[in-house]
């Protein structure tokens, strides 16, 4: 295979946005649709058996001496919010490849089979939600609720899907009991642990709740000139004074885990001399108890009555996701931690903050991820940055992780 950070290099090249302010890739873009090709050019150039669901979840498969047991999973996403980095999911992908490049270049032969899962959009930017390809093949998003969803231009996935390729039934998407014996997943910590701490590996042992709410606001519009302050209903300074509930509430929960963002804060009509109409807000809101981000997320919705009441907006709240933690399986962080301690490798075993496709997979079969170091704890950025010694190590822990769980019977 092509070695794995040239490829990295010509997937970062798949990008709606110039390269001086990072990479975009979004679900069924052209972009996307080129990065996806490539996967499955390199995929067949190892030999790989390719299958892609309706909704674009695609498996590169590495047959097994023993093809009927359940498989050995490993995988991630090429999705890319705008303007971010060339590492975040893609490392997951081609470290897969090149996880199993290097065991057939062993001369090794797996008796489970071995796939690499390439997500369907891991990132929420299309459609509103995150993992979307992991949730409805893991079957927590039922095919008649992504049937749903649709983008800002009003496009449904249902449709987006099918004009892209993607056609069958969204019903057959579900993967069956015991399809995967294990799955693990590599990719870039996103934080600044590995790197201050100067260990090569991260082993997760749980990934924290996410949730998601969206927010419109309704206020009546005028002149900046001619509406005296007292008649003024702006839905502009609503939500600005949410988005500051939003700081507080997690600045003070009683747990240091709550983090809370609003992403996302549009008004209209969006001219100088106007007040504000009508907003729109996404709010981003986790901890990696789901006890204190539900307290939080209860006080935010509160906060969001008091503060469109007092000032005379109307509101109404989605809650796009609200999904609890994962708990990965101790017997395959144990496994890593052997095979890390095997290579020399330092590592620890930590909390995944960010959240990933193994959330969802954790439900439903044993899970971990596997972290490697970024560069000042960036990521969603375009100066998001491992090395192509952290990423070889990467691949080389996930690869001995590969061949170990093929071989065995017993987790
Ligand atoms: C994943 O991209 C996340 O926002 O945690
Ligand atoms: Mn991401
Ligand atoms: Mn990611």
């Amino acid at each position: 295979m092509e070695n794995i950070h040239n490829a990295l290099e010509k997937l970062a090249t798949f990008s709606s946005c110039p390269s001086d302010i990072g990479v975009t890739r979004i679900l069924y873009t052209k972009e996307d649709l080129a990065a996806r090709a490539y996967f499955l050019e390199l995929s067949r150039d190892l030999g790989l058996e390719v299958k892609v669901d309706a909704i674009g979840n695609t498996f590169a498969r590495w047959k097994g001496q023993q093809p009927d047991l359940a498989a050995i999973g490993t995988g991630s996403h090429i999705d890319a919010i705008p303007h971010s980095g060339k590492y975040d999911g893609t490392v997951g992908v081609f470290g897969g490849l090149a996880a199993i490049d290097q065991l057939q270049q062993e001369g090794f032969q797996p008796k489970r089979s071995i796939e690499v899962l390439m997500f369907t959009a891991e990132e929420p930017t299309r459609f509103g939600i995150g993992c979307l390809g992991s949730r409805v093949l893991s079957g927590q998003l039922s095919p008649a609720s992504a049937r749903t969803l649709s983008d800002p231009q009003g496009q449904y996935l249902n449709e987006v899907r099918k004009a892209a390729g993607f056609t069958g039934a969204l019903d057959s998407v579900l993967l069956p009991d015991n399809y995967y014996h294990a799955f693990i997943e590599l990719h870039i910590e996103q934080g600044p642990i590995l790197e201050k701490e100067e260990l090569d590996i991260g082993i997760v042992s749980k990934i924290a709740a996410p949730s998601t709410l969206k927010v419109k606001l309704k206020g009546e519009g005028g002149h900046a000139g001619c509406v005296l302050m007292p008649d003024r209903k702006d839905a502009g300074c609503a939500a600005a004074e949410i988005a500051l509930a939003v700081e507080q509430i997690a600045r003070s929960s009683a747990s240091p885990d709550t983090v809370a963002t609003t992403g996302i804060l549009e008004i209209q009509p969006a001219a100088v001399n106007s007040i504000p109409k009508a907003a729109y807000m996404e709010i981003d809101l986790r901890d990696t108890q789901i006890e204190t981000r539900d307290k939080a997320l209860t006080s935010l919705q509160d906060q969001i009555r008091y503060i469109t009441g007092k000032r005379n907006v109307e509101h109404s709240m989605e809650l796009l996701n609200c999904d609890p933690p994962a708990i990965c399986d101790s017997n395959l962080v144990e496994t890593i931690q052997n095979i890390c301690e095997n290579l020399n490798y330092s590592s620890k075993v930590m909390i995944s903050r960010a959240y990933h496709d193994s959330l969802f997979m954790a439900q439903r079969f044993p899970t971990t991820m596997i972290f490697i170091p970024s560069k000042d704890g960036i990521s969603h950025r375009p100066d998001e940055y491992s090395s192509p010694r952290q990423i070889d190590k990467g691949v080389r822990v996930l690869a001995q992780t590969l061949k170990t769980l093929s071989s065995s019977f017993n987790l």
